[in-house]
């Protein structure tokens, strides 16, 4: 478990992150309203060097941030059933060449990849800390994470 006192701090995260991803990377950001999910997706893109601004995806479902080392992919599955290909969206750029980040996607995005990092975020009643949970699904990416919890 990890503390982020505050908001800086999970964008701070969010940017050492960024130096992990790879081209086709799914990453589900999980947690409740105002937990922090967009912010670290902010820092996210911020590492990734995309052109902002990153922001919560709300109306459109998903937008994608150029002009980065990689393609970011920022979804909003809240208003979505079940997602069944973030291709099927039609954006402008493949999945398979992005970082493809969802907030609200737990119980609808799995199914995109047996390999994936989900990001548990949780806040506190009248606090600024949130907490943070890496949860690594197949792959490598148990590996790939430990310098960010060590
Ligand atoms: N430690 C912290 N980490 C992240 N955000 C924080 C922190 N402390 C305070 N905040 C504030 O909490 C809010 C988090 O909002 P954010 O949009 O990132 O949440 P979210 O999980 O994406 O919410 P939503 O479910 O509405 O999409 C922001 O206003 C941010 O400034
Ligand atoms: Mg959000």
């Amino acid at each position: 478990m990890i503390e982020l006192p505050s908001v800086a701090d999970t964008r701070a995260f969010g940017e050492r992150l960024a130096a992990l991803l790879r081209a086709g990377d799914l990453v589900l950001l999980i947690g409740p309203l105002g937990a922090g999910k967009t912010a670290l997706a902010q820092g996210i893109g911020a590492g990734l060097g995309v052109r902002g601004p990153v922001v919560s995806p709300t109306f459109v479902i998903a937008r994608v941030h150029s002009g980065g080392r990689l393609p970011l992919v920022h979804v909003d599955a809240y208003r979505l059933g079940s997602l069944a290909e973030v291709d099927d969206l039609d954006l402008d750029v493949a999945v398979a060449e992005s970082v493809t980040l969802v907030e609200w996607g737990a119980g609808k995005a799995e199914q995109l990849a047996d390999t994936r990092l989900e990001i548990l975020l949780d806040r506190k009643p009248d606090s600024e800390i949130r907490t943070l949970q890496l949860r690594p699904v197949g792959g490598d990416w148990t590996d790939r994470t430990a310098e960010l919890i060590g």
